[in-house]
């Protein structure tokens, strides 16, 4: 197994199908930059399902257990299910996942399941209907995503994860809101510190809320306490409910940074490869594939990009996002 400079094993993958999305979250995808004018990727441009799944495997003899879909909005690429499909019959894949803003998941997870798709993870950053469409900026309703999330629970997307990322006088009055809401569900909300991804979303230490507050104000109306985490890496810090109702998580990559044990890679969906969130750089796998590379060539190439990993960007940031060159975009990337 390929250990990298700093000693992390490569475990998980997160795989991008498309920087498109039709959400405009203002920490994401501000109109100001991805409007009218924005130029996504082409089609051409972007991996096909069979070039997916020969770097899906490639990476799974590397180590991978866990793959997980993103996007932009991965269920707006045409055909999901295939490529579902196709990843969950590689051997060694012991966790198929996908992220989504659960604004087509109503319709679309009976075949998400059928397909072979494990569980999946629902963005919401509010219950309530003005912040919620002020903050995805296109005027989506909770009810939709609250619709999509039942309905990915009923065929056995589970557990479903909740993810809101909580901005200082934006949501944070939501957090409580949040928590009552899921609360006895068996969904798990994880809250997440606002984090300083691309260089578009004007970040400011002062829009953080620490997962410390948010930990703390649940509390106060529902007491908590801690729990050891799911596996070694597990980007979320876990808290249940003393009275038996559940559990959730907060993700403090701003505060509390995790670089330590961080195991994941990213590969963008027009097929390039990062081994950070916050990179500026990133390695091209599709000009391998397309150039007729060997299994084998594509083995060592994950192995030397590996070898030479060294990032840590949230330990090293301080109150000032850290100027490294221009970042690349959470909706290029996938989170
Ligand atoms: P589970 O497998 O369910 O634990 O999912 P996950 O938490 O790994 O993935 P998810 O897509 O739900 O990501 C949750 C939040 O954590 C998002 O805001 C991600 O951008 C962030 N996140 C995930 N991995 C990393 C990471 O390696 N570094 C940083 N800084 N943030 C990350
Ligand atoms: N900070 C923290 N989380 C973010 N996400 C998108 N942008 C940011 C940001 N700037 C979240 C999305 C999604 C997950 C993949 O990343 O809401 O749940
Ligand atoms: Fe789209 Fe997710 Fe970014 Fe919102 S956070 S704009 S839903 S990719
Ligand atoms: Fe991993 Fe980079 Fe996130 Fe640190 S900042 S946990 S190295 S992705």
């Amino acid at each position: 197994m390929t250990l990298d400079r700093l000693g992390r094993p490569l475990h998980d993958l997160r795989i991008s199908v498309t920087d498109r999305c039709n959400f405009r979250c203002t920490y994401c995808m501000p109109k100001e930059i991805f409007g009218r004018d924005f130029e996504f990727m082409r089609r051409e441009e972007l991996l096909s399902f069979e070039e997916i799944e020969r770097v899906a495997a490639a990476f799974v003899r590397a180590g991978v257990q866990k793959l997980r879909l993103t996007g932009g909005e991965p269920l707006l690429r045409k055909g999901i299910e295939d490529l579902i499909g196709l990843l969950g019959r590689i051997e060694g894949v012991e966790d198929l996942t996908l992220t989504t803003n659960g604004s087509l998941l109503a319709r679309k997870a009976p075949a998400l399941k059928a397909a072979g798709l494990d569980r999946v993870t629902v963005s919401l950053d509010s219950m309530d209907d003005t912040v919620f469409m002020a903050m995805n900026d296109v005027g989506f309703p909770v009810q939709n995503v609250l619709d999509g999330i039942e309905a990915a629970a009923s065929v056995g997307l589970t557990p479903v994860k909740v993810n809101m990322v909580v901005k200082r006088g934006v949501n944070e009055t939501s957090v409580v809101d949040m928590a009552r809401h899921f609360r006895g569900t068996g969904h798990i909300v994880r809250f997440i510190e606002y984090m300083d991804v691309g260089s578009t979303n004007g970040w400011r230490l002062d829009d953080v809320v620490s997962g410390k507050e948010i930990v703390a104000s649940i509390n106060r109306t529902f007491p908590l306490e801690p729990i050891d985490p799911n596996y070694l890496g597990e980007v979320a810090q876990r808290y249940r409910y003393l009275d038996g109702e559940g559990e959730i998580g907060v993700i403090t990559s701003v505060t509390q940074p995790f670089c330590g044990d961080c195991s994941r890679a990213r590969i963008s969906a027009e097929g390039k490869l990062y081994t950070c969130l916050f990179a500026t750089h990133g390695t091209d796998f599709r000009q391998l594939l397309r150039g007729g590379a060997t299994d084998a060539e594509l083995d060592a190439a994950i192995a030397s990009v590996w070898s030479r990993r060294d990032d840590r960007y949230s330990e090293i940031r301080t109150s000032q996002t850290v100027e490294i060159g221009r970042k690349v975009e959470m909706s290029y990337i996938g989170g």
